[in-house]
């Protein structure tokens, strides 16, 4: 958002968030509580409901204070200095970077007392709030604030951190990942609880699976929607992780499993990556079995099999769908002429089909909108595909097969092993349906509310177990590996099973 448009950071918290933000309050509710930027004043509603009557308020935006009916002094809370603690804090503070700062904020923050210690040109406007009222809290005073979490990663924020820890220590995190907590906002967001004086060896930590946006109440002891378990607390001079401990030995393990001359073994050296096909109507392309069961094979051979997210099995996947595919560059006569029943099939679509996006170009009712990659599709080599968001929060593993033939929409991702490249890529899936690999992409792979992202990047940056061609034991594991994936794909349902379990043994002394 340009400055201009919101030069104050306005974002106003949905009040199921505030309601959940304020189960993490120990204070009573004859306690203070300080909001220091108070926006609409969602929290000071929740307060109230919740009986709290020592509640003081401060905002910057007049509009705001006017239109409020609830008392809140009209102030920059950086260069404000008020005569008292408080037992707690609580709010979603304004994040601006600094070079959207206005020259009045900048100024503030320069002449705030901890300017240089804590934060400094490179801070997000957001740490200044941290800081400025965890100094405002008695000792045994909480803090629970809402923020995006990249604070508790970048080095430029690392003295706020270290600072927090000696001040207290962080005791709950509700972690909502790459959900839509705030319209607009594309940050991950987490909720925090800080409590000054203390000391602890765990920290309370919750992650949000629910819908990617959130909905209804935000209730912490609803397990569809909060997976919680503890984590080690935060240490000095340590990295902040969210990941269990459990998580991170997974995650590291592979890693270290996959490390060649000190360094991580990628995907995405081994690997070509491309994204599907865009037909721009898929209903109209997909052929009805009536069809096809009548069609020539002149027109039959005008098409190909696509591979949709929904179809795809772990490992293989047997049941893909007729698409239609005409030649390109054809007059509506000639196709006509050629093709007589696809085009049929597809004239009753045509008003549909006229509406789709061209990419910039004329484009036929009866062509696909953008055959993006279409010479990797269309050869004869064996592939790869994985959905392109695969959801991980219903399902303990994502899902890569291999498909022979198929070609892939915008729904799946494809890779096909590069030329040079010894292991097969029938291989190169059963790995990747390992359970070590689904956990290091829960932790270190691109996850967006509990959807693992499968585009080029997060993909290729996967470890990858290569073959130690020198190793007969090793040469032994792949090629029964290989065999048993080429079983698989005409295996009988019944078969299936057991053919699994003897990759699933191979891989488990090659990823020891
Ligand atoms: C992210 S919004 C959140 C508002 C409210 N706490 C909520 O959660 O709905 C941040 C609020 O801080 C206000 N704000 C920005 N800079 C401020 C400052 N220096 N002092 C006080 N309030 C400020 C903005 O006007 C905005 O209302």
């Amino acid at each position: 958002v340009p400055r201009d448009k919101n030069p104050h950071g306005q974002y106003f918290t949905p009040a199921p968030v505030a309601r959940l933000m304020r189960t993490l309050l120990t204070t009573a509710s004859s306690g203070s509580v300080l909001e220091p930027c108070a926006g609409e004043g969602v929290f000071l509603d929740v307060l109230a409901s919740s009986g709290f009557t020592d509640v003081t308020a401060v905002e910057i935006d007049p509009l705001l204070v006017a239109a409020s009916t609830h008392d809140m002094t009209l102030g920059s809370f950086v260069s404000w200095s008020p005569p008292r603690s408080f037992d707690a804090v609580i709010g979603n503070p304004p994040y601006i970077r600094w070079r959207d700062l206005d020259e009045t904020s900048r100024t503030e923050v320069q002449a705030h007392p901890l300017y240089k210690e804590l934060f400094n040109s490179l801070s997000d406007y957001l740490t200044v709030f941290i800081a400025a009222s965890v100094d405002l809290l008695v000792p045994g005073g909480e803090l629970v604030f809402i923020t995006p979490s990249f604070w508790m990663h970048t080095e430029h924020s690392g003295p706020l951190r270290e600072w927090l820890l000696t001040k207290g220590a962080i005791t709950d995190i509700i972690d909502f990942q790459e959900a839509s907590v705030f319209p607009g906002v594309g940050s991950a967001i987490v909720i925090f609880r800080f409590e000054k004086g203390a000391s602890t060896d765990t920290i309370r930590y919750a992650r949000y699976q629910g819908p990617r946006r959130l909905e209804g109440e935000l209730d912490l002891g609803n397990q569809k929607l909060f997976f919680q378990q503890e984590i080690d607390a935060f240490q000095p001079k340590e990295h902040w992780s969210l990941a269990s401990p459990l998580e991170l030995t997974d995650a590291m393990n592979l890693e270290r499993i996959c490390t060649e001359k000190e360094e991580v073994v990628r995907l995405g050296a081994f690997v070509d990556i491309a994204n599907g096909m865009v037909s721009g109507l898929d209903k109209a392309f997909r052929i009805p079995a009536e069809l096809w069961n009548s069609l020539p094979t002149a027109e039959r051979a005008a098409s190909f099999e696509v591979i949709k997210a929904a179809q795809i099995e772990p490992y293989v996947s047997t049941s893909l769908t007729r698409y239609i595919n005409l030649p390109t560059g054809m007059t509506k006569e000639v196709a006509t002429q050629r093709y007589p029943n696809l085009v049929a099939h597809l004239t009753q679509y045509r008003e549909a089909l006229e509406n789709r996006y061209a990419y910039q170009r004329d484009l036929p009712f009866y062509e696909w909108a953008f055959k993006r990659s279409e010479h990797f599709f269309l050869n004869d080599t064996v592939k790869g595909f994985v959905p392109c968001k695969e959801r991980l929060t219903s399902r303990p593993e994502a899902r890569f097969t291999l498909a022979s033939g198929a070609v892939a929409t915008q729904d799946v991702t494809a890779f096909a092993t590069k030329e040079t490249v010894r292991e097969s890529i029938a291989y190169v899936v059963a790995y990747l349906n390992q359970p070590l690999v689904t956990k290091w992409v829960r932790t270190r792979g691109l996850m967006k509310g509990g959807v693992a992202e499968f585009s080029e990047r997060p993909l290729g940056n996967i470890p990858f177990r290569t073959i130690d061609w020198e190793n007969p034991k090793e040469v032994a594991a792949h090629n029964a590996i290989d065999s048993a994936m080429r079983a698989l794909l005409t295996a009988t349902p019944g078969k299936r099973h057991a053919v699994i379990a003897s990759i699933e043994k191979q891989f488990s002394s090659l990823l020891r």
